[in-house]
């Protein structure tokens, strides 16, 4: 009988489609959407019912009392990720905006960001009026303690810790960074949902988190957002800013009244169509997050032990989400080439993605807020803070220098073979 063994040995020996090889598979492997990947009766039950009480707006249900599937997914968000309050909102960005104004932060202030991330990061600091301070990242994907600690300054109010691929960042040494100098943690889970770091789910170690739940995330209704915190003040503010300054009586039943002011705000509220599509959703979280994991694992265990093999860290192995396995290459052209056979093999690699490098942006570069004069960049060290490549050697050669198959939760075994079996073919061949 043909076994896993042999067919990976005869893999590896065979000449690589790039040279006029037979390919590892006939067709491309694609990863898809997780969170749609699941869609059932159960979203279904739940839109149905939205759309039969007439009630899509959360505050005011159609005949009466007020509908209850985005509060429901809220507690039941809390709950996941052990937090005492989650908020939901329109969208991540939203949610960065949110959790940034719920911070406090504006004009003299400075925040901490990666200097790879995605774009919301940046522009929800700018939005604020505050100056983003960009760190290099390390081979984890995020945030290098020690180049955080050498760009924080007496302004810096906030770290945001981005837990980017779903690998956790390194909470034991970025942590205690913050709370020595007093400043706040923001975690953004978006490209981590439901992944953890020893034991505690990504997003209750900091102050306050924000999350994503678009389509590229873990689980999704196409868009939307959770901000989540322990903290009562910080959610009261939370809730007000996402609602035009009001705390309704959902939000004042879990915060047992509202102590604070009306406050400035915008509408990131969501509806109930959304809520019911997530509401299914988190309750499949832990499928989602397992099935994740174990194809990731069988991608792990199948190349362990290739010689030479480095893969990105992980400082908590265990925590990790798994949506890629990311291999290191010496030289950008060596991690090109294995790009370009693994794609031949039909098993695409590609280098990291979903963030870019900020700094290197041309309206970053600069400095170009919604206005000329635009707070961030004329208060405080606006004016002297240098963007531009020279600001991260260190990340743009890290980006350069990996790649690897993206995953998807519902990969079957063949699928994971057929990475192994490319990764073995192609990797000693062009590393
Ligand atoms: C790290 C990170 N933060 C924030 C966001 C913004 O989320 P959204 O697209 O839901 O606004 C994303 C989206 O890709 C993200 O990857």
């Amino acid at each position: 009988m043909w076994s896993r063994r042999d067919f990976l040995a005869s893999a590896a020996a065979a000449p690589l489609a790039i040279d006029g090889g037979t390919p590892v598979r006939s067709t491309p492997l694609r990863a898809r959407h997780f969170g749609p990947l699941y869609y059932d009766n159960f979203e279904w039950g739940f839109l149905q019912e939205v759309l039969k009480a007439k009630s899509p707006f959360r505050f005011a249900g159609f005949n009466g009392p007020n509908p209850d599937k985005v509060a429901t997914l809220e507690r039941e968000f809390a709950a996941w990720m052990k937090t005492r309050y989650a908020l939901a909102v329109t969208s991540g960005t939203a949610a960065l905006e949110t959790a940034i104004a719920a911070l406090g932060v504006g004009p003299g202030d400075e925040v901490i960001i990666p200097a790879w991330t995605w774009y919301s990061c940046f522009h929800a600091v700018v939005r604020a009026g505050a100056l983003p301070v960009c760190a290099e990242i390390d081979e984890t994907f995020n945030l290098n303690p020690a180049d955080v600690e050498r760009k924080m300054s007496a302004r810096t109010k906030v770290l945001m810790i981005v837990h980017l691929q779903g690998n956790p960042a390194d909470m034991d040494a970025l942590l205690p960074l913050a709370r020595k100098r007093n400043v706040k943690v923001l975690e953004d889970v978006s490209q981590a949902v439901g992944a953890s770091f020893k034991g505690k789910p990504l997003g209750s170690m900091g102050d306050i988190a924000a999350a994503s739940l678009q389509v590229n995330k873990t689980i999704s209704a196409g868009e939307g957002g959770m901000v989540y915190t322990n903290d009562p003040a910080l959610y009261e503010r939370a809730c007000r800013f996402h609602d035009v300054g009001f705390l309704r009586s959902p939000h004042q039943e879990v915060l047992g009244g509202a102590k604070l002011e009306p406050m400035i705000g915008a509408n990131f509220r969501m509806n109930e169509f959304t809520g019911a599509v997530l509401l299914a959703q988190i309750r499949k979280l832990d499928r989602v997050v397992s099935d994740i994991r174990a194809a990731a694992r069988r991608v792990y265990n199948g190349i362990d032990g290739l010689p030479g093999l480095k893969l990105r860290k992980r400082p908590d192995p265990a925590g990790e989400l798994g949506v890629g396995v990311f291999i290191e290459f010496s030289t950008k052209q060596k991690r090109d080439l294995f790009m370009k056979a693994m794609n031949a093999e039909n098993v695409p690699a590609r280098p990291p993605g979903g963030s870019a490098v900020l700094p290197v942006q041309p309206y970053i570069e600069g400095k170009r807020g919604v206005h000329a004069n635009w707070p961030s960049f004329s208060t405080g060290r606006g004016p002297e803070i240098k963007y531009g490549a020279a600001s991260c050697p260190r990340t743009l050669d890290i980006l350069d220098r990996f790649a690897g198959p993206s995953l998807d939760p519902k990969f079957s075994e063949r699928d994971t073979d057929d990475i192994v079996a490319a990764i073995r073919k192609v990797y000693p061949k062009v590393a």
